[in-house]
């Protein structure tokens, strides 16, 4: 059994929809349970400097999968302060060989994002976490670049979602952004198993 964390930051929930699209992937594989965290669950250490909220669930998870929008061509405020709250365990190398992976959520089809990705990138590679890409070639299910296609945008350091900013997370991003993100919380399942039983 492999525990997986879906951290993510949603101010008007598309990139909620995504990172429950990545959950519903990780949790399709037998042997992995799930949990999804908001950022608003992560709080600041407290004077003792003690992480309350959700931060437990981390602790013991072998796996977190970070999401937020994209804002300003950067990650979301909402999980640079998770990001920052997290220096104690840093310092412990807390969550060193846990599994890493990441997306994002834009409103224009470029939109900066790889910025973003990055961003988490050095984030866990600061931890000590193990990086898990996007294994979907762009344009996965018809190779003719169709704004239908799966990894239409074309990402491989994790996964990019596109949501029109006059639509609600109801439609936005589309079906086949959640479907390439429900691929990646697949992937890092299994990668999170092999590594694990690998020992
Ligand atoms: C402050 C702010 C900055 C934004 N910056 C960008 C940006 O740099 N690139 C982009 O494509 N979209 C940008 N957007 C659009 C959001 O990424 C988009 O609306 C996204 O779907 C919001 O996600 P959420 O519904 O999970 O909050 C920005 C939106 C806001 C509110």
């Amino acid at each position: 059994m492999v525990n997986i964390a879906v951290v993510y930051h949603s101010q008007y929930g598309h990139t909620k929809a995504v990172a429950e699209a990545v959950a519903r992937g990780a949790a399709s594989v037998a042997g992995a349970s799930v949990e999804l965290v908001s950022a608003d669950d992560l709080p600041a250490p407290d004077k003792d400097r003690k992480l309350g909220g959700k931060w437990p669930v981390l602790s013991v998870a072998d796996a977190i999968i970070f999401g937020c929008p994209t804002y300003m061509g950067s990650i979301s405020a909402g999980l640079k302060r998770v990001f920052e709250a997290s220096s104690g365990l840093w310092m412990q190398q807390a969550w060193k060989d846990k599994v890493a992976a990441g997306f994002t959520n834009s409103g224009s089809w470029h939109g900066d994002k790889l910025n973003t990705l990055q961003d988490v990138v050095h984030f866990a590679m600061q931890h000590g976490m193990i990086w898990v890409g996007l294994d979907l070639l762009p344009g996965a299910n018809s190779s003719k670049g169709s704004p239908t296609d799966l990894n239409r945008i074309g990402s491989s350091t994790g996964v990019m979602t596109q949501s029109n900013v006059d639509q609600g997370p109801d439609v936005a991003p589309p079906e086949n952004d959640r479907k390439t993100a429900e691929r990646l919380g697949q992937r890092v399942a299994e990668a999170t198993l092999r590594w694990k039983r690998g020992g």
